[in-house]
C-alpha cells in the first residue's frame, strides 16, 4: 500500500514537472526557458480562428475542454492561436453573436444548433490555460479570411487592408485584454510578410513599433517577429540588429512546409534537394540561433490525409534538421474542419492531425514519428549536464541503442546511449570500450570492441550530410541503412546522385548533441 503511493506520488510529481512551468517565459540566449530558467520547449499546433467568421474552429464538433484536453493528449504544450486584426479593432464585428455570424452567411441550422449544446460559452484561451496549454497569439492577417497569397492586401504593411496604425491598435488590444492570463506566453506580431511591398526598411520600422507596443501593454509576452517572403527570410537581420527598448523577448520564427519552394521533392535528387533545403533555413533563419535568439519554427506540416512522396521526402530531412537543433515549433494544424473557407462550408484540412470530426487523430503513426521533438533534449547550461550525441533515423523517428549480445536496435530517443562522435568518425558508447562496427555488405551493423579499420569510421557524407558512410574490408563503402524491419545493416549508399534516383530516405541519419535534463 505505502509503495504505491509513494510510486503514485512520483508519477504526480513528474507530470508536474512535465507540464507546469514557472510562467512567464523569456529569452536566455537561444533557449526559451521559464522563471527558474528551466528551459521550455515550445511543441505547439496551430488553431486557426482567423477565417472569415473570426470563431475559433471546430466547436460545432466538440466541446472546447475536449479540444483542449486532446491537444495535451497529444503530447502538444502550447497552441498558435491565430487571430485577424479586425477581431481586436472593430467592435461592430467583434459583438455579432456566434449565432448571427453563422445565419448570416447562411450555415446549416445543424451546425448552429451543435455549436450552442456543446458550447454555450465560449472562451478558448481560458480553457487553454485551465488545461496547462500555453498560447502564443498570432496575428495571423487584417481581414478575416484564408492566409497568404502575394496580393490579398494582407501581405505588408500599407497593402490595401493592412494598415499599420490599426495594425498597433489590434496588438495592443490582444495585448491588454489577456495581460492577466499567464498561459498567453507569447505574441506572433504578424504572419507570413509577403507580396511585392515588401521591403526590410519598413519592416524594421513597424516590427520594432509593434513589438514595443505589445511589450508596453504586456511585458510577460514573448515577441515573436516574422520574415519576409512568407516567414522564410530573416537573412537581413544578420547585419542589422533588431533595435528593442527591452531585453530577453525577442523571439523569432520561420516557415517551412514540401511546398515552399513550388515542387522542387518531387524532383530527382533528393538528397541534394534536402542539403539546399538545409542551406536555405540555415541562412534564411536559423542563423538567429548561433547570433543567441531563439528561433520558433511557427509553421511546418504536411498533408497528413494523403502523406504522399514529397511530404515523406521533406519530413525525413526536416525532422533530422529539427533535431540537430532543436528547436522551437508549431505544426499546421489541429484543424479537422473549417466552418467556412474561401466560400466552402465545412471544408476539410488536409493538413490537419484532427480528423473532420476533431475526435480521431490522423495519423497516429505520424505522431508517434514526431514526439521526438516535443521534447527538449538540450538547453542552458544550468538545467543540463553530460553532453552527449544521439544517432535519430527521422524516417522511423527512433534512435540506434545498444542491446544485449553486442547488437543494436532502434529504439525510443529517449532512452538513448550516450554517444561519442570522434574526431575519427567512430561513433562510439561513451564510458565502454564500444563502438558501432560493419560487418560486411548487407549485414547487421554491430556493436564491437576493436574500434579501429575498417568498419569502424562513420563520416557523414553526401549533399544533405545524412548518410553516415563507412570502408568495408575489401576497401568498397557502405552506408548504415535499416532494413525492412528495422534492422540496421550497412548497404551499398544510394542515392548520391542525380545518376540513381530513388529515395535514401531509410540511410538518412542524423548524429545530434543531446544533454540529460537536470530534474530538480
Ligand atoms: C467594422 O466592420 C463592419 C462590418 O464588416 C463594417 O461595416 C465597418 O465599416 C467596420 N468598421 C470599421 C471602423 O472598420
Ligand atoms: C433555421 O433556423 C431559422 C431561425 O431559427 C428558421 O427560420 C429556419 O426556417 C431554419 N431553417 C431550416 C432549414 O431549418
Ligand atoms: C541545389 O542548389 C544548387 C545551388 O543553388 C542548384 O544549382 C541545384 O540545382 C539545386 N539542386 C536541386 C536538386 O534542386
Ligand atoms: C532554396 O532557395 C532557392 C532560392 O530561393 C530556391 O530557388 C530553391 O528552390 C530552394 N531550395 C529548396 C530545396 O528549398
Amino acid at each position: 500500500m505505502a509503495k504505491t503511493l509513494i510510486l503514485s506520488v512520483f508519477s504526480l510529481l513528474s507530470i508536474l514537472l512535465a507540464t507546469s512551468y514557472a510562467l512567464p517565459l523569456s529569452t536566455d540566449s537561444r533557449w526559451i526557458v521559464d522563471e527558474s530558467g528551466q528551459r521550455v520547449k515550445l511543441a505547439c499546433v496551430n488553431w486557426p480562428s482567423h477565417v472569415e467568421l473570426m470563431v475559433t474552429e471546430g466547436l460545432n464538433e466538440q466541446p472546447v475542454d475536449a479540444i483542449s484536453k486532446k491537444i495535451r493528449d497529444m503530447g502538444f504544450n502550447c497552441v498558435r492561436l491565430t487571430y485577424p486584426i479586425y477581431l481586436a479593432t472593430n467592435d461592430t464585428l467583434a459583438s455579432i453573436s456566434v449565432r448571427q455570424t453563422f445565419l448570416n452567411v447562411g450555415l446549416p441550422n445543424r451546425t448552429i444548433a451543435k455549436f450552442q449544446a456543446y458550447n454555450p460559452s465560449i472562451a478558448v484561451v481560458t480553457s487553454l490555460g485551465k488545461n496547462k496549454v500555453m498560447v502564443i497569439l498570432d496575428n495571423h492577417v487584417s481581414k478575416p479570411q484564408w492566409c497568404c497569397k502575394q496580393t490579398d492586401g494582407n501581405g505588408f504593411f500599407g497593402d490595401k487592408y493592412f494598415n499599420p496604425e490599426l495594425w498597433i491598435k489590434g496588438l495592443t488590444n490582444m495585448a491588454t485584454r489577456f495581460r492577466d492570463n499567464p498561459y498567453v506566453v507569447g505574441m506572433s506580431l504578424r504572419n507570413e510578410l509577403r507580396g511585392p511591398n515588401q521591403n526590410a526598411n519598413d519592416w524594421y520600422k513597424y516590427m520594432q513599433r509593434g513589438a514595443e507596443a505589445v511589450h508596453k501593454a504586456n511585458p510577460n509576452v514573448l515577441t515573436i517577429l516574422s520574415g519576409l517572403s512568407y516567414d522564410s527570410d530573416l537573412s537581413f537581420v544578420a547585419n542589422r540588429p533588431v533595435s528593442l527598448s527591452y531585453t530577453n523577448k525577442l523571439v523569432f520564427e520561420v516557415h517551412q512546409y514540401a511546398f515552399s519552394n513550388g515542387r522542387v521533392w518531387e524532383g530527382i535528387n533528393v538528397d541534394e534537394v534536402c542539403g539546399n533545403m538545409t542551406k536555405n533555413l540555415t541562412d534564411g533563419a536559423g542563423f538567429l540561433v548561433d547570433q543567441g535568439f531563439p528561433l520558433f519554427v511557427s509553421e511546418w506540416g504536411v498533408d497528413l490525409s494523403y502523406f504522399g512522396k514529397r511530404d515523406k521526402r521533406f519530413t525525413n530531412c526536416f525532422l533530422a534538421w529539427m533535431v540537430e537543433h532543436d528547436l522551437d515549433w508549431a505544426l499546421w494544424a489541429l484543424t479537422g474542419s473549417y466552418y467556412l473557407r474561401e466560400g466552402q462550408v465545412n471544408a476539410k484540412e488536409q493538413f490537419g492531425i484532427l480528423d473532420p470530426k476533431w475526435t480521431h487523430i490522423r495519423n497516429e503513426r505520424f505522431l508517434q514519428r514526431i514526439s521526438v521533438i516535443q521534447y527538449p533534449r538540450q538547453g542552458p547550461e544550468a538545467s543540463f549536464r553530460n553532453k552527449h550525441k544521439m544517432i535519430f533515423h527521422p524516417l522511423t523517428g527512433l534512435c540506434i541503442l545498444s542491446k544485449p549480445g553486442m547488437e543494436v536496435q532502434l529504439g525510443n530517443c529517449s532512452k538513448s546511449n550516450h554517444w561519442n562522435h570522434t574526431p575519427e568518425n567512430t561513433l562510439e558508447i561513451k564510458g565502454s570500450y564500444l563502438c558501432l562496427k560493419a560487418q560486411g555488405l548487407n549485414l547487421p551493423a554491430k556493436l564491437s570492441t576493436s574500434c579501429r579499420g575498417e568498419g569502424t569510421s562513420w563520416a557523414p557524407i553526401s549533399d544533405s550530410k545524412l548518410h553516415l558512410a563507412t570502408t568495408l574490408s575489401n576497401n568498397s563503402t557502405a552506408c548504415l541503412d535499416v532494413d525492412s524491419q528495422n534492422n540496421l545493416i550497412t548497404t551499398s549508399c544510394k542515392c548520391l546522385s542525380e545518376k540513381n534516383k530513388c529515395d535514401p530516405g531509410s540511410q538518412w541519419f542524423k548524429i545530434a548533441d543531446v544533454s540529460d535534463l537536470i530534474s530538480s
